[in-house]
């Protein structure tokens, strides 16, 4: 077997101080000792190495560390883009490697983008209510859902009818998470999704995932190299290279 490089995981639990009883915890996600391997690298060259986080709902985590530690590949793992080369991971009890990975990605993780990632010549409610559409949905008023979504990530009802072109990059932000919530997962992923907004915006939106977590128990976990997003959430994992420590 190829030379095992490691790489330096940190957990900084801001909470932790404060709280009573670590026992009582809400697992939702566990990733265990997981390593990536994309199929063209060499040998030991692995994009994540042995990778052990847990991840409660009611709680927002942030991800960090310098482009090229992982952190999108971390994100494909969880969402289950892609299967852990060596290691596990397991929602709700239950391994992935067990799961049909469309299933859970269609109704237990919602995905938000940087970019946004909507129909830009469809209206916003539109764009809602196609999610609700290719994951089957048996909501029998979608639009009425839609604009309910809308409301609740601060976007007024006139807004449902507008094309995703004719809005601003925050409005398309919180048509994208309205849009993510629209099967009411229980877990909420982000790809830097304000590195193309503005600090005001951004903790907007940040307030908007800040309440999903721990209003409504959702466990929301955002990839991130922004302070503020670090300065808002209750959790940061800091991802590193094995070659970024060894060479301190
Ligand atoms: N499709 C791919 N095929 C081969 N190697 C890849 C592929 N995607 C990423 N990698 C490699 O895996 C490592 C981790 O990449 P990843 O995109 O996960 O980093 P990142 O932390 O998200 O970086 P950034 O902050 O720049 O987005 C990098 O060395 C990258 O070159
Ligand atoms: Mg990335």
């Amino acid at each position: 077997m190829a030379n095992k490089k490691k790489n330096n995981y940190v957990s900084k639990d801001k909470k932790e101080i404060n709280e009573k009883n670590t026992s009582s915890k809400n697992i939702i996600l566990s990733i265990k000792n997981a390593s990536y391997r994309y199929s063209d690298a060499e040998d030991d060259d692995y994009a994540l190495r042995d990778v052990s986080f847990d991840f409660e709902s009611g709680k927002m985590y942030a991800i960090r560390g310098r482009s090229g530690t992982g952190k999108t590949t971390l994100l494909s793992l969880i969402s289950g883009l892609e299967r852990c080369t060596e290691g596990e991971i397991i929602f709700d009890g239950k391994s992935l490697k067990d799961m049909n990975l469309d299933k859970y990605r269609n109704s237990d993780i919602g995905i938000v983008f940087q970019s946004y990632n909507l129909l830009p010549f469809m209206t916003a409610s539109e764009n809602i209510i196609l999610s609700m559409d290719v994951n089957g949905s048996k909501i029998k008023n979608k639009k009425e859902k839609a604009i309910e979504l809308m409301e609740k990530v601060g976007l007024k009802e006139t807004y449902a009818d507008r094309k995703v072109l004719r809005l601003s990059g925050g409005e398309q932000q919180r048509v994208a998470i309205a849009r993510s919530l629209s099967y009411n997962p229980k877990m909420i992923i982000a790809d830097e999704p304000t590195g193309n907004l503005d600090k005001q915006t951004e903790t907007e939106i940040l307030d908007i995932f800040k309440k999903l977590a721990h209003e409504e128990n959702k466990c929301v976990i955002i990839v991130t190299h922004s302070g503020n997003v670090c300065d808002t959430v209750d959790v940061i994992y800091d991802l590193k290279k094995f070659k970024e420590e060894s060479s301190k």
